[in-house]
């Protein structure tokens, strides 16, 4: 997954080229490079490396003088990160410069073709063949040599194009990408992301699959899949640049950490009205609706399997949870008696669309919640459902995770509403507690002070277990996630009951186990499973509420979380975990916002 953008204006280019990469470097960083229109042709600066490598190789852009450009910063897919494989690719002629962000799925037959017929390719990219094929088509009318390229190409693409014959306009292409224009004055943008555009105007158009666009210093001008010209909306960016930056926090993961109870009441606030939980101006007919599958990546998918206790509690519909990279290719029994969810916080993850299209393909309807307005799933769904969390830097996701829990708990009571699954005190019981949330992950995130030492005294550890039952065995698949992601110790969720079923043969003389016994109901099983583990010189970490008094004289080491009902304990108890693999990171010196071989969002199959 990478991040593209693109200026044309009166203002020298590279400088904002750099500024609005450094904002989409968390989308990919081992190389990145611009191409600035001078005087009747393209100069090209590329290097292998972060954006600070660039912006002192051009001197921050005061080598490449011009006011019309486009950059790039790339998360390797097809090629080594090296200067030679970094975009933007120029054409043979040095003609045209493009920068991709997506997969051209048909690039090794379109580089053959290519090839056959003269020209020659300097790096392993996939993306090299449309500046190619931009050079091949070209006849002096550059819409028409963006259409011809277009329709050659198969798979994900967001484009960026300049063309030296055409020096005061550019183009802007998307396919299965995100790609986002921003309308200045006197100047135009266009970005992967809005982060990228925020600092030069709020006016912003989400292009959709299959249109693209012609951007001069004076206008913008959208085409249709068939090159038809249309007015397409301009929508107003409501993020403020402060809310993308880290707010005083040593790394954008702490600031989000400390941000979701924040989040949490952003996303609940507008959905209840008058003592019901609304949602939004949707509609859902859960009448009929025999089976809820929920499907996403990682920590989304994680998200999926705390709520799953809610929905089947509340909605008495049964809840199946799917890897969407699974589910994409499982053939589902899928029809239009399920319903289908969709977590993503970038709402760009390829997996999750892919899966979301085969389920919709068998009849399913689909809700997205989703962190990005304009993403793909959210336009692809039914139904979107977004979570307020407010732009989320860090590849760590921690307030979208935990917004996401809040929208699928709102959606667990506007189910059992609607199907009339519990009485009214049991529903405003539940209701109360879910506007609790915000206040409870405070004290969550104010309740451990220990939790630096708790660092300092697990950080040099080969490998840790998080275990728990039920809802706590779902926190504890999130919490080794953070753990492994961050601070890149191996860590293992284990369901605590599994353990005596072979893995506990792991367990030996201080090995770290994290234990989670939240859950009243089955914190007797749970105390017994830290028992088997200490028998075998286990160091047991236990997460547990202050009134388990038992559980301090067995574990090692002790979280406290505020006690909270367990349907939606799992926002809660998650916030000491992400606070703890945060400072264990930190204590190994790690990268923490941008954690090695990860994007944030991951765009590439
Ligand atoms: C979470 O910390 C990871 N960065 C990753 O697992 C992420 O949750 C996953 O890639 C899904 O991303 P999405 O929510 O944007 O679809």
């Amino acid at each position: 997954m990478c991040g593209i953008v693109g200026y044309i204006g009166m203002q020298n280019a590279a400088p904002i080229l750099l500024e609005g990469l450094k904002k989409l470097e968390y989308r990919g960083y081992d190389s990145a490079g611009i191409a600035v229109m001078q005087n009747g042709s393209i100069a090209v600066s590329k290097v292998t490396g972060r954006i600070a490598a660039l912006a002192e190789k051009t001197e921050h852009g005061s080598l490449l003088p011009g006011t019309v450009g486009i950059g790039h910063t790339r998360w390797a897919t097809h090629g080594a990160p090296t200067d030679a494989n970094a975009h933007p690719h120029t054409s043979n002629d040095g003609r045209f410069a493009v920068v991709h962000n997506g997969i051209i799925e048909n690039y090794l037959e379109l580089r053959k073709e290519l090839m056959e017929k003269g020209y020659h390719f300097d790096s392993e990219t996939d993306t090299e063949v449309v500046v190619h094929l931009m050079e091949m088509y070209y006849q002096g009318d550059l819409k028409q040599a963006v259409m011809r390229t277009s329709a050659r190409l198969c798979g994900s693409y967001a484009l960026g194009i300049l063309c030296s014959d055409e020096p005061n306009r550019m183009f802007a292409v998307r396919e299965a990408s995100p790609l986002i224009l921003g309308v200045g004055v006197g100047e135009n943008f266009f970005a992967s992301d809005v982060t990228a555009l925020v600092a030069y105007t709020r006016n912003a158009i989400y292009l959709d699959d299959g249109e693209f666009a012609e951007l001069t210093p004076d206008g913008i001008q959208v085409y249709d899949c068939t090159g038809q010209p249309f007015r397409k909306k301009v929508s107003r960016i409501s993020w403020d640049i402060q809310a993308a930056e880290k707010g005083g926090y040593e790394h954008f993961m702490r600031k989000e950490i400390m941000e979701q109870p924040r989040a949490v009441k952003a996303t609940m606030a507008p959905r209840l009205k008058d003592g019901q939980v609304v949602l939004d101006d949707m509609e859902i007919d859960l009448h009929g609706i025999r089976k809820i599958v929920i499907t996403a990546c990682g920590s989304a998918y994680y998200a999926g399997c705390a709520a799953k206790y809610a929905i089947e509690k509340l909605c008495h519909i049964p809840v199946q949870i799917e890897l969407a990279s699974e589910l994409r290719y499982s053939d589902p029994l899928i029809d239009a008696t399920t319903l289908l969810i969709v977590l993503s916080q970038s709402g760009e993850t390829a997996d999750t669309i892919a899966a979301m299209k085969e389920c919709q393909s068998h009849g399913a309807k689909a809700l997205a919640i989703v962190n990005v307005v304009g993403s793909t799933i959210a336009k692809l769904a039914d139904y979107c459902l977004y979570t307020w969390a407010g732009p989320e830097i860090a590849v760590a996701t921690t307030k979208g995770y935990t917004t996401q829990l809040t929208a699928l708990y709102l959606f667990a009571l506007y189910g059992a509403k609607e199907l009339r699954t519990v009485d009214e005190a049991e529903y405003q019981k539940k209701l109360q507690v879910l506007k609790a949330l915000p206040k409870l992950m405070q004290q969550a995130l104010d309740m451990n002070p220990n939790l630096e030492q708790l660092a300092k005294k697990y950080h040099r550890a080969h490998s840790m277990f998080f275990i728990g039952r039920n809802t706590d065995y779902a926190v504890a698949l999130e919490g080794a996630l953070k753990m492994k992601e961050i601070s890149y110790i191996h860590a293992e969720s284990y369901a605590a009951g599994e353990l005596k079923h072979g893995t506990i043969a792991l367990i030996s003389e201080g090995q770290p186990v994290i234990a989670l016994c939240c859950n009243d109901a089955i914190t007797e099983k749970t105390m017994s499973n830290i028992v088997e583990v200490k028998a075998r010189g286990a160091e047991v970490l236990a997460v547990a509420c202050r009134d388990n008094q038992k559980i301090v004289s067995l574990a090692d080491d002790m979280i406290f979380v505020p006690k909270v009902e367990p349907l939606f304990s799992a926002a809660v108890e998650i916030v000491p975990l992400q606070l703890l693999a945060y400072y264990v990171a930190r204590e190994n010196g790690c990268d923490i916002d941008k954690p090695k071989n990860l994007a944030k969002s991951v765009t590439v199959e």
